[in-house]
């Protein structure tokens, strides 16, 4: 049992694998936290501390480790809640009315001392996979309506100071870069006010304290939210840093109506005393067996980079065709097929077949790649709709906008407001009707812009994506066997909220194979590799005008969900021949590279070495690369990780077998040596 309870001392253990999460109900009836950390078997040793003011200038609240503070009263740190009441009264008074466990999930019932208002805390425990899930429910039992102007969806104790807090930053093109800052008095805000974007921060948070990979101490949670979300993380006076995080109060106003429930994305959450490694298989872990779709993703050949908006019933059937002899498995018709879609200003709304392009419809495409046993899939945009199209004439009262301002255009397109009944119902019926009417395996969904005057409730920043969410949920019910992949002008959505409702991620439309492996690197602290799909696309580079050859490509790509999405028309025969060979291995390995554990090595040579391994039962992948050879030109040693110490391995390495155990391989390690720029390889481990 994950949870342990002291009903004499109020006092409540959430105990994972390795770890504790310790709060209780002192005196007053304030939910205060104890302990986060390295476990503790014994729920007896903790006691609520007495506490007392440093000064009249540091009310007890602000001193108070409270697991979720509400505005009111002599607060003044960041609060998770804060409600305006029908009398105007905007002061929040809780206290602690009991606890109910449903299963593994432990309910704290917290209720105001004078109005109708609950708060319940929810708390989960994976206890195989080390981590907890935190989110929050508040119920209005009153009959008058209560407006809530912020509500995130829990708060951390962290007991230090001068922690490093790590997250990403970037734009299109350049998302998932990691950085690591040094927490200091005063507060750091990561946050998304666009509605659709993750390109820019990314919905958690890293603490901690000089780990490295394998050693030091790492809290951790991410929130399950695609929307407008913040994180702060404050390290206070009082010798702690607090991190919350959940919807965005920017722009945010929502009213619970009598009797009306509201619950907010949760947030899962893990301590490591051994480093980032633990907190990224925990995480993998838990995502893989719990929110991700279960089954190895397919090769995918995209039209995209190769086409364009440039798109023909008959050259997407020579694509296909080619896209079938390098041995992918899923054909996957981009952006062009419908409407007036010739660029970017027309054709979003008007979900028609372009007869001008597909004369006899989309049939005679489906039915060749189905004939040849591949998966067909298809791009839609159907949160968006341009100026120019039908769609739009006929319901212009259909998109976001202001009455009395000029509305805005981003990539010549509008947002549709999803949250109106009639719009929902138009995106569902266009897309199901499209799943009915044709073969279709794979939808890939896009946004391609942020969202902007909102109308007039400001709720809708966030019931914007719970409807795209409910739009997705309803569609796999009646198209169980369905693809569905998330992409938002490449990485504008990754979040482990997206992660449940879609199945396949777009990382980034940057697709320069050396860039990428910076980007997937950081994608891997927290992102499972089967949600980081990755293509090998042609050079120069669209972004980076960068000429690297194919099997660096391969390899950078062979490290997520393996894509491609090349002019592959435009193949030679080596480069057909080295496709198919790569397509080839990369399904032999597929099940280590998506399913297994993922390491990043550390690389002990001067020279620019990016490692990474894999390993599923028994079965190891290294994956080397060095981009670019530095004066000196030397090898690099490999530590191997999570191998069986007294186990023996074969290791098959430029055409030669070793033998070596597991203790050797993890601790004196391998000698590699790469030589030239863009070299790399993959080298397979395998026990014997
Ligand atoms: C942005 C996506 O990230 C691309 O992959 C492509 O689908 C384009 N949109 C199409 O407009």
């Amino acid at each position: 049992m994950g949870i342990l309870i002291n009903k004499s001392e109020n006092i409540f253990s959430l105990q994972s694998k390795n770890t504790s999460y310790v709060f209780g109900v002192d005196s007053e009836g304030l939910l205060r936290n104890l302990y986060w950390g390295s476990k503790i078997q014994d729920i007896e040793d903790f006691d609520m501390p007495i506490l007392t003011e440093v000064s009249t200038n540091d009310p007890v609240y602000e001193i108070t480790r409270e697991e979720y503070p509400v505005y009111g009263s002599l607060r003044y740190k960041e609060h998770c809640l804060k409600v305006t009441f029908s009398d105007k009264s905007r002061e929040l008074v809780y206290k602690y009315s009991g606890y109910d466990i449903n299963d593994d999930e432990l309910i704290i019932k917290l209720k105001d001392s004078y109005y109708d208002f609950n708060i319940n805390l929810h708390y989960k425990v994976y206890e195989q996979y080390d981590l907890i899930e935190r989110y929050v429910s508040i119920k209005n039992n009153s009959n008058d309506i209560i407006e809530i102007e912020k509500i995130h969806s829990g708060q951390f104790h962290i007991p230090y100071e001068g922690l490093n807090f790590s997250n990403v930053h970037g734009h299109w093109g350049a998302e998932q870069q990691r950085f690591i800052q040094k927490v200091n008095y005063g507060k750091i805000v990561i946050e998304n006010r666009r509605g659709i974007s993750t390109h820019n921060h990314n919905p958690y948070f890293i603490l901690d304290k000089d780990a490295t990979e394998t050693t030091g101490e790492v809290f951790f949670g991410a929130l399950k939210l695609s929307g407008n979300f913040s994180g702060i993380i404050e390290q206070t006076q009082y010798g702690e840093t607090l991190v919350q995080m959940g919807i965005n109060s920017h722009d945010f106003l929502m009213e619970l109506k009598p009797k009306e429930e509201f619950v907010t994305p949760a947030i899962i959450a893990g301590y490591s005393n051994s480093g980032f490694e633990i907190m990224t298989h925990n995480l993998h872990n838990f995502a893989k067996d719990n929110i991700l779709r279960k089954g190895l993703r397919p090769v995918l050949y995209n039209s995209w980079e190769a086409t364009e908006f440039k798109v023909s019933c008959d050259e997407q059937i020579k694509l296909a065709e080619k896209a079938k002899e390098i041995g992918a498995e899923l054909f996957v018709v981009d952006d062009g097929w419908f409407g007036e879609r010739h660029g970017i200003d027309n054709g979003l709304g008007d979900w028609y077949v372009n007869r001008d392009k597909f004369p006899d419809g989309l049939d005679p495409l489906i039915k060749k790649v189905k004939d040849m046993d591949m998966m067909f899939g298809i791009w839609v945009e159907p949160e968006m709709v341009n100026p120019l199209s039908q769609l739009y004439k006929e319901h212009p009262e259909w998109i976001y906008h202001f009455e009395t301002r000029e509305s805005d255009t981003s990539r010549g397109q509008y947002v549709l407001n999803v949250t109106k009944k009639e719009v929902k119902e138009f995106i569902y019926n266009m897309l199901d009707n499209l799943l009915s009417t044709y073969d279709i395996d794979y939808i890939k969904w896009d946004a391609n812009r942020p969202m902007s005057q909102t109308d007039i409730e400001k709720d809708i920043w966030y019931k914007h994506i719970e409807a795209i969410y409910d739009i997705v949920r309803e569609l796999k019910i009646k198209h169980p066997n369905v693809l569905f992949e998330a992409c938002a002008s490449g990485g504008g959505r990754i979040d482990y909220g997206i992660l449940g409702i879609f199945d396949d991620f777009w990382t980034s439309d940057n697709t320069d194979a050396y860039d990428r492996l910076f980007i997937q690197d950081s994608y891997s602290y927290i992102y499972p590799i089967k949600a980081m799909r990755a293509w090998v696309t042609d050079c120069p580079n669209f972004l980076s005008k960068r000429v690297i050859p194919m099997k660096f490509r391969y390899h950078s790509a062979m490290m997520g969900t393996l894509g491609v999405g090349c002019n592959i028309l435009k193949f030679n025969e080596d480069e057909i021949k080295l496709s198919q060979e790569l397509i080839k291995e990369y399904k032999e390995i597929r099940h280590i590279i998506q399913e297994g554990d993922f390491y990043r090595i550390e690389n002990t040579s001067k020279n620019n070495y990016s490692i990474y391994q894999y390993n599923k039962d028994g079965e190891s992948l290294l994956f080397v690369f060095l981009p670019q050879s530095l004066i000196g030109h030397r090898g690099t040693n490999i530590k191997l990780r999570g191998l069986e110490n007294n186990s023996k391995y074969i290791i098959r390495i430029n055409g030669e077998e070793l033998i070596k155990s597991g203790d050797y391989l993890m601790n004196r390690g391998l000698e590699i040596k790469l030589s030239g720029d863009y070299a790399s390889d993959i080298i397979k481990i395998n026990k014997i």
